[in-house]
């Protein structure tokens, strides 16, 4: 049961300081309505003003329900977190269940006035890192045959709230687009680092993903849109017990944004060569150091910058990545980013942070 938009509100992010967990922290502390509690097991390397980190490891209750105790005016759960992983494998479905469950039974042992509890999921929901799926796709469609983390966690959260007052809520999101020094995770940080080690080697800027991937089309979400959206579908009754996607609402092919690339790197544009980058560059940090070195940038790993694996498995994609965004427009949210465009301003705050080399 929701109160008044305005009214107080108490959120913990558990996950905080993730992709999206510190998009979302960042949102809602600019927010004068909210309070904002964040969880997580190692300290934030760039705590963001007026959030409250709680140094916790969700597996274990004894912690949660001991950092919780005295937190009696949560309203809102925020599930951002995820077991960390290998990059082109299924996530684990049971610990990334375990984890959810633990948080919420520790947020409901607190609470005396719960509202609401989000998960965020992603395009991993429709099997977009399995295969070709059904484009558009929309929220209500029938889900693909492989284990899947986000099912369990809905299922659960349906299970949990049935005939309680509190509603649940999920987004998803498809890749995400993010300035964040601190997570190599992060297509922008990794592609200007590709781009970096390929010029320096004296090579074009080839398309590591096959030919299908290169004009497939493909479709991305700029993370502080996403925390616009979770702030909205968690405080509008009419979203409750519902879940959205949420894109850009545009859609690209890479063999666009490519030749963009190049020349933002003023390097020759080359041709669509498969690899894997996660083999190929796995040997290349002292190329690395010596441009960090040439463009005098404070010293940072090759691997703080840049995760090859996750550059593959996104790029490998040969097939369509389309995510309907009607549902959120007819439910009132039609916020949207221009990607391409996005991708280049990012490109441009990794290098004013002299992370990645000038042109
Ligand atoms: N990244 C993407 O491109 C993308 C795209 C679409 C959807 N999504 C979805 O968005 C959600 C969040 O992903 P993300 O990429 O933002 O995650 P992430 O960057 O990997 O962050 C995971 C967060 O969970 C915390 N965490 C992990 N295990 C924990 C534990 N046992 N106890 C306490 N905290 C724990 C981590 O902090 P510690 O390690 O310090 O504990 C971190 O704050 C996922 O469901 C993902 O599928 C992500």
């Amino acid at each position: 049961m929701f109160e008044s938009a305005s009214a107080p509100k108490t959120a913990v992010i558990a996950g905080v300081t993730g992709a999206v967990g510190a998009a979302l922290a960042l949102e809602l502390s600019k927010r004068s309505d909210w309070r904002v509690l964040g969880i997580a097991r190692n300290l934030p390397a760039a705590p963001i003003a007026g959030v409250e980190y709680l140094h916790v490891d969700m597996s274990d209750t004894g912690q949660l329900e001991a950092a919780l105790e005295d937190a009696t005016n949560i309203t809102h759960l925020f599930y951002c977190a995820r077991v960390t992983h290998a990059e082109q494998v299924i996530e684990d479905a049971g610990e990334n269940l375990a984890l959810i469950r633990n948080i919420l039974d520790a947020v409901l042992a607190a609470a005396s006035n719960f509202q609401h509890a989000h998960v965020v999921q992603g395009g991993k929901y429709y099997g977009v890192h399995v295969g070709p799926f059904k484009t558009p796709a929309k929220e209500e469609d029938s889900r693909a045959p492989i284990d899947n983390f986000n099912y369990d966690q809905q299922d659960f959260l349906v299970s949990a709230s049935k005939n309680e007052p509190w509603s649940w809520s999920a987004s998803r999101p498809n890749t995400l687009l993010h300035f964040s020094p601190n997570i190599a995770r992060n297509l922008v940080s990794t592609l200007g680092a590709y781009a970096s080690l390929c010029k320096s080697l004296g090579a074009a800027l080839d398309f590591p993903g096959p030919p299908g991937a290169y004009r497939s089309l493909t479709q991305v979400t700029t993370l502080p849109l996403l925390a616009r959206a979770i702030a909205w579908m968690s405080t509008s009754p009419e979203c409750a017990n519902q879940a959205f996607n949420v894109t850009n609402t545009d859609l690209f092919r890479w063999e666009q944004l490519w030749p963009r690339l190049a020349d933002a790197f003023d390097m020759p544009l080359g041709i669509v060569r498969p690899m894997q980058l996660a083999q190929t560059l796995a040997t290349r940090e002292q190329t690395w150091n010596k441009i960090c070195v040439a463009h005098q940038l404070p010293e940072r790993a090759l691997n703080a910058v840049a995760n090859w694996g996750y550059a593959d498995a996104t790029l490998e994609r040969y097939w369509d990545e389309i995510l309907s965004h009607t549902k959120c427009r007819q439910y009132g949210f039609d916020d949207w980013d221009d990607s391409i465009e996005t991708f280049f301003q990012l490109l441009a705050m990794y290098r004013e942070a002299e992370i990645l080399p000038p042109r």
